[in-house]
């Protein structure tokens, strides 16, 4: 691959961890729909997002994961793929692609596709000719079964969207299993033709230059072969599990994906970038709620994945006690060539400043502050850099197929995929004035990019300066993490010898003790500087980065 080298940050080489773009640096998820749009169809595009390079790089991201980029009806937009080859019409074309992602490298910043493994859109011609008959020659890249005695689905499987998990097609008198809407037929792991038709599309996008996958549902691709029925759900299950009947024991997380994962992985080596030693990266939607169900994703640390996301941190409260919890728990347990990996916002959990913060931009700092100073990459997404919040849309008007199947407003995930607010004129810097965009904006003179950029104060700087510093700073990438003594509703801890990070998730002041150095960047940025001298007083919501010394 002959693509330009990546500008190297300036900083003495880090001697625990290789420096690597992916461990040191800071990723960023892109929802292309909604990012700029370049043609003023009101839909986000590919160019759209080479034109915004700049804001990425002056905040200082060294990756960008892009939603789904591929054809698909968008029954579930983009998540169900038509052709795993090429670029949805939407979005461009595979030259806007291309020079999307020539563009990013000259600025230091790789480009994630993401890969949906699990299941293809009903219209993908592999499952069009696995309808064709029970003798099809795709009819077992599919997962079919017949109907249970009493002629009702073959097992108590349940759609993460709701209802039974699988559709019965007449003409062949056989059930297929879909576990998200039925138009998402899942694919058959066990086929070893499906294993190699996927090796093929990893090697097609690595040799293009795409520096990684975030992999869709990774953890659920391979199904208990015997179909055995899920167990019920009980009340020691984590909370999100709570509002399914069923807990996903069979019908998810099979130790055989780990198989899978090993495979991906040698495919990921073996692509490694001749040019400048850049091996593609492997990140996993490994949504599972349990440390001791997350932790074997990495493998031995080498062989899986390189990142494996962690749900019990985004459905974690913005809560000291828990939180700390959670990442003690991954800094005991994960294997010593692993590498933690956190988030606070996507495009369907929702916006860390809804979720978490309840719209209180000093709660949103806060979150921010700890995300960029754990031991692990963070991942922003879109608009967490202004704390942008969810949008409040109604149910009736969703384009989610979620929403739109129950009815729930809360479960409406477009309010967290609304386009980005570049500034406050008519179409937002994202669309031109006369266009629609897909979805509505928010507040755009509540927060915009542009009003941000021109305010120091603002969190954008904030985020940035955090950026810049743990990209500067050894000790804030490659540091050990070591909790601090904390009062309750505080939490408190030292990244490598230099610094210490303190942070009040609280709505009464708090003294943290044993800390002497200067505020390196509080979320009040008027703290900056700040001498410490043995303690450090912090009002409700506040966090500091201190330089000890
Ligand atoms: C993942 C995606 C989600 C999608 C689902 C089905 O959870 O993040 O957006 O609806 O998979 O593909």
């Amino acid at each position: 691959m002959l693509l330009p080298m990546p500008e190297q940050p300036d900083e003495a080489p880090n001697t625990d961890v290789p420096a690597s773009w992916w461990r040191d640096g800071v990723l960023y998820q892109v929802y292309p729909r909604s990012f700029a749009d370049s043609d003023g169809d009101g839909i986000g595009d590919l160019v759209g997002i080479r034109e915004r390079l700049d804001h990425l790089q002056w905040l200082g991201v060294t990756g960008i994961w892009l939603n789904p980029t591929m054809p698909s009806p968008n029954d579930d937009w983009g998540y169900d793929v038509a052709d795993y080859l090429a670029v949805h019409p939407d979005l461009g074309t595979m030259d806007d692609l291309d020079a999307l992602i020539a563009a990013a490298r000259e600025r230091g910043i790789r480009v994630l596709l993401d890969l949906v493994p699990n299941h293809t859109s009903d219209r993908h011609p592999w499952f069009v000719d696995a309808l064709s008959g029970r003798d099809a020659p795709d009819r077992d890249v599919y997962v079919w079964a017949p109907p249970a005695p009493d002629g009702g689905p073959p097992n108590n499987w349940i759609s993460n969207f709701g209802g039974s998990a699988w559709t019965l097609h007449e003409p062949t008198g056989e059930y297929y299993l879909a576990q998200f809407l039925p138009t998402q037929p899942d694919l058959n792991w066990w086929n070893e033709e499906v294993r190699q038709r996927f090796d093929d599309i990893l090697r097609f996008w690595f040799r293009r230059g795409v520096a990684g996958f975030r992999i869709d549902v990774c953890h659920a691709i391979v199904k208990d072969r015997e179909l055995r029925d899920d167990p019920p759900v009980t009340p020691d299950d984590h909370r999100e599990l709570r509002h399914r009947s069923v807990k996903p024991v069979y019908s998810a997380n099979r130790p055989e994906v780990h198989d899978v994962l090993r495979r991906w992985r040698d495919v990921a080596d073996a692509c490694a970038d001749d040019a400048d030693g850049d091996t593609p990266i492997l990140v996993g939607e490994t949504y599972v709620l349990e440390l001791d169900e997350l932790l074997p994703f990495y493998g031995t640390g080498r062989d899986e994945l390189h990142l494996a996301f962690n749900f019990l941190f985004v459905h974690a409260d913005l809560d000291a006690d828990q939180m700390r919890e959670i990442v003690e728990g991954v800094e005991a347990g994960l294997p010593p060539d692993a590498w933690p990996v956190y988030t606070g916002s996507n495009h369907d959990a929702g916006r860390l400043t809804t979720r978490w913060a309840q719209d209180d931009e000093r709660r949103a700092r806060a979150a921010l502050l700890i995300l960029l100073t754990l031991r692990g990459t963070p991942f922003l997404y879109y608009g967490d850099e202004i704390a942008l919040p969810n949008v409040p849309l109604d149910a009736e008007t969703a384009l989610d197929p979620v929403a739109r199947r129950t009815g729930d407003p809360s479960d409406n995930r477009d309010v967290c995929r609304t386009p980005m607010p570049w500034t406050d004129a008519p179409g937002g810097g994202f669309t031109t004035a006369e266009a629609t965009p897909w979805l509505p904006f928010g507040d755009l003179a509540a927060h915009n990019v542009a009003a941000q950029r021109d305010d120091p104060a603002s969190t954008l700087h904030l985020v940035r300066d955090l950026i810049a510093l743990r990209r500067g700073t050894t000790d804030l990438t490659a540091g050990a993490y070591v909790t601090l003594d904390a009062p309750a509703g505080a939490w408190a801890y030292r990244r490598g010898d230099g610094f210490a990070v303190a942070v009040n998730l609280s709505d009464a002041p708090v003294t943290v003790e044993g800390l002497d150095g200067a505020v390196a960047i509080a979320t009040d940025r008027a703290r900056d500087g700040e001498p410490v001298a043995g303690a450090l007083e912090l009002g409700p919501w506040e966090g500091a980065v201190v330089e000890l010394g």
